[in-house]
């Protein structure tokens, strides 16, 4: 298994090094695992003027999955914006076909209190969503701003998505909810636009080799609704890139954590690119104070979904909640009576616990 590691900016570079201690139990036992570093973002623009090198790219193609920190930081906010970190995300996702992401919602029962909801609504909470990530109206065509025949100004944008394009992502939902409950919720808005009803038409077809799923569909509206009423309702989600964008980023807020939120981003052959949901948190670089789990749990993701190893996954994530239950805590989800601890410190407790 060759893992490209891009530890990016900010505190990257640290909660990467975390992750990799992790890992490096599984090594050290004996999974054959190969990490070879390269720069991304404002580290890529550093060493070879550009956010997403080829020396980097070259090493992402060959590997069999990519573990990123994060990237960015205000020394970069006046390059221009070809140059700028954010781009090399951008590029990255593009140059591997990234068109599946993945954004679990988990929260771990010690961390109840981080949620704005009730205990009682968020505790237990365990939610899916697979978003589409390369089609829908933020890469659709024709876009952009013209003048009407009435000499207004306007703006437009145009919804699409393609039989394959839906039914890929229907394939990777189905196949998720396999693993899981064999719950699947697709949302769409088919009461009022075509290109998701069309979804919906897929979705459903798509569901004929899935037999032991249980499908069903949801308006956005009332699935936003919903998700802050009962999230449990709810295993795996499944929508387009802009209900999904603003889904996914609702359904992990439930949890109240940023440093706790792992994320997957799939193509069609598996491979990966896992990453903390979170930036580069430059108000705490290089202090030695974020918060690694996220990484570390991203680092989890890539052995379930990349690498078919459901043991190394489930041994990764339990060492987390052993640790969250032995009461250590980073900053951003400290509560008084707990065990304050450095970044570096949550890493030994999770080799400890693995
Ligand atoms: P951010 O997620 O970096 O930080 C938001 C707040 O959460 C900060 O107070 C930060 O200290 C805290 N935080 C984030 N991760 C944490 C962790 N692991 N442990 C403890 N606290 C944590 O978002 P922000 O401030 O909007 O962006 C900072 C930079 O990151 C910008 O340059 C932005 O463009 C970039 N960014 C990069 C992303 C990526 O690499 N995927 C995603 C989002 C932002
Ligand atoms: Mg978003």
């Amino acid at each position: 298994m060759k893992i490209a590691v891009l530890p990016g900016d900010g505190i990257g570079p640290e909660i990467m090094t975390q992750a990799i201690r992790v890992l490096d139990v599984l090594r050290a036992e004996g999974l054959d695992m190969e990490f070879v570093e390269a720069p991304l973002g404002g580290a890529g623009y550093d060493a070879y003027g550009h956010p997403y090198p080829e020396f980097t790219q070259k090493i992402c193609r060959e590997a069999d999955a990519v573990l990123l920190g994060a990237v960015g930081g205000p020394q970069y906010d006046t390059l221009d914006r070809p140059l700028r970190p954010e781009r090399g995300l951008l590029a990255i996702r593009k140059d591997l076909g990234l068109f599946a992401n993945l954004r679990p919602a988990v929260l771990f029962p010690e961390l109840a209190n981080a949620s704005t909801l009730k205990p009682e609504v968020v505790a237990g909470l365990d939610i899916m969503i697979v978003r589409e990530l390369t089609g829908d109206v933020y890469f659709g065509q024709p876009r952009g701003m013209r003048v009407n025949e009435n000499g207004e100004r306007e703006g437009f944008n145009t919804m699409v998505y393609t039989e394959a394009e839906v039914r890929r992502i229907a394939h990777v939902a189905f196949g998720i909810a396999m693993k899981r409950q064999k719950k699947l919720c697709s949302v769409d808005k088919a009461n009022v636009l075509e290109t998701t009803e069309f979804w919906k038409e897929i979705v459903i077809d798509v569901a004929k080799e899935y037999p032991e799923v249980e499908l069903s569909h949801m308006y956005v509206d009332n699935a936003a609704m919903q998700l802050i009423r009962n999230p449990k309702q709810f295993d795996v989600m499944v929508t387009g890139n802009i209900f999904g964008d603003i889904l996914s980023d609702e359904a992990s807020m439930l949890t109240g954590s940023i440093g706790m939120l792992a994320s997957a981003s799939l193509n069609e052959s598996k491979k990966g690119l896992y990453e903390p949901s979170h930036g580069s948190a430059p108000d705490i670089a290089g202090k030695n104070l974020a918060n690694p789990l996220a990484t570390i749990l991203s680092a989890a993701m890539m052995m379930r979904y990349t690498f078919n190893n459901e043991a190394a996954a489930v041994r990764i994530e339990n060492a987390v909640k052993k640790v969250l239950a032995a009461g250590y805590r980073t900053g951003d989800i400290f509560e008084p009576g707990m065990t304050r601890v450095s970044c570096s410190e949550m890493g030994d407790q999770v080799v400890a616990a693995m």
